[in-house]
């Protein structure tokens, strides 16, 4: 997986890429609702080259971590940032099916993942992700997950993906978790298609 998603990053510009969002204006609508101080953990897992980060750092959030499986995609924001924007980020690279890094996290205020949970496809995987966010997530903490939905795309880069709506993510991440919005929001990538998507956001009771 980590070689796949190099190949990608190091071949597109980040613009180029098939989920790229000039402003990644449905996370920063459910980041709004999140009751959060700026010096609580923000954690983008699966951050890839996303302009979210650059959202966070510009509204001065003080704990954002951004966690890919890709150094190259992590660059890229890096680049992007500039030497000092850059160095107000904690940088993870990690896989989220077998984490070294992110699992020794706590105290969690925003789990935020766009289009990363929906390439999981094995029943371990999956187990893995959930232990791992309910270990780091911190109590009334909030997780928003946005993922193509059930009208969405069945692949992306090549590989299978997962839809969801908002009754499959509830149910993944169980009674612990308390859905406190979603909606349907359709994407459109540089080609101009749509991609529909569903966002939600779940608050840890
Ligand atoms: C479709 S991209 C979305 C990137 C970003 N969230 C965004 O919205 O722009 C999926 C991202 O998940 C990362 N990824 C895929 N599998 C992963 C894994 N097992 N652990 C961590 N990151 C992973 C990829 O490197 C890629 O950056």
């Amino acid at each position: 997986m980590k070689e796949h998603w190099d190949e990608i990053y190091a071949a597109l510009d980040v613009d180029e890429l098939t989920w790229y969002e000039e402003i990644p204006e449905p996370s920063i609508r459910l980041l709004s609702k999140c009751h959060i101080d700026k010096d609580e953990s923000i954690l983008d897992v699966g951050a890839g080259a996303s302009t979210f980060i650059d959202y966070l750092v510009d509204q001065g959030f003080k704990n954002i971590i951004a966690a890919d499986i890709s150094e190259i995609a992590l660059n890229k924001i890096k680049e992007r940032l500039g030497k000092e924007k850059a160095s107000l980020v904690r940088w993870i690279v990690d896989d989220i099916t077998g984490p070294v890094h992110i699992q020794d996290m706590r105290n969690i205020a925003v789990w935020h993942d766009r289009a990363v949970l929906h390439f999981l496809l094995e029943k371990n995987q999956l187990k893995v992700y959930l232990s791992t966010l309910k270990k780091v997530i911190k109590k009334k903490g909030y997780v928003i997950i946005a993922a193509f939905s059930l009208k969405g795309a069945k692949k992306c880069t090549g590989l299978d993906v997962k839809n969801y709506d908002q009754d499959m993510l509830a149910k993944f991440l169980g009674e612990d978790f308390k859905l406190l919005e979603y909606f349907e929001h359709t994407y459109y990538m540089p080609s101009g298609q749509p991609r529909p998507y569903i966002y939600t956001l779940f608050q840890k009771t």
